[in-house]
């Protein structure tokens, strides 16, 4: 097969994960990725404070991500049955470091079901795969058992912790460093061609 065919291939199928697809951020997504943020799941494990902002913020933040207007990095929504399940965005990509930084959601009532596993494994197939990301990296609060537990899964390994970074109930807690080289990502999985 050429290099002609099997990239049609490819780019055919660069979105699709094995329970969903990621498409861009629509305007109709933005109602329920804010609702979704301001509801204490989602907000508890990605802001420091447990905060609640205007609405308006909260969307201008989600239509920030999903810009896709350079080379820079990547915001998308994943859908799957034709739902809006989560969302994910790689940003920050610059030489010389190539180094990827990722935010991910999946909504409250999708959670535990192996979207956000899919999630990632789209969204780290397009960061090494077509944004030549040497590294992508994230960071997630030390209490967040099933996040970093997720990460792990799918090749991410914790690389620091900053220790009492973050309160809640009156207790300091950790934020965990987690990362992924190209390398690694590329001994599990098998290159494209
Ligand atoms: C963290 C998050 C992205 C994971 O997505 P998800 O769709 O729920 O994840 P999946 O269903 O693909 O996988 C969840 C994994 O965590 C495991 N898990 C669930 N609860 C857990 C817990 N309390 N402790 C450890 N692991 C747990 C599940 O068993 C599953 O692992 P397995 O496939 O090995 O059985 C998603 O739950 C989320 O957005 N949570 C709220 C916000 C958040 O935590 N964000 C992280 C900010 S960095």
């Amino acid at each position: 097969m050429s290099d002609y065919q099997r990239l049609r291939e490819w780019a055919a199928g660069l979105f699709r994960g094995e329970k969903l697809t990621l498409r861009p951020v629509e305007d109709a997504d933005i109602e329920m990725l804010c609702d979704w943020w301001d509801h204490p799941d989602i907000t508890l494990f990605n802001e420091g404070n447990i905060v609640r902002r205007r609405r308006e913020e909260n969307a201008e933040m989600f239509r920030q991500w999903a810009a896709n207007k350079d080379d820079s990095g990547f915001g998308y929504a994943a859908e799957a049955d034709g739902q809006l399940v989560g969302q994910v965005s790689v940003h920050s990509i610059k030489a010389p470091a190539m180094i990827g930084k990722l935010g991910m959601v999946v909504g409250p009532e999708f959670q535990d079901r192996g979207y956000g596993t899919d999630i990632l494994e789209v969204a780290l197939r397009l960061a090494f795969t077509e944004y030549a990301c040497r590294k992508v990296e994230l960071i997630v609060f030390g209490f967040s058992d099933r996040g970093i537990h997720t990460y792990e899964k799918v090749g991410f390994q914790v690389e620091g912790r900053r220790r009492g970074s973050v309160m809640h109930a009156g207790k300091w807690y950790d934020d965990v460093s987690m990362g992924i080289m190209a390398e690694e990502y590329f001994a599990r999985r098998p290159r494209p061609f």
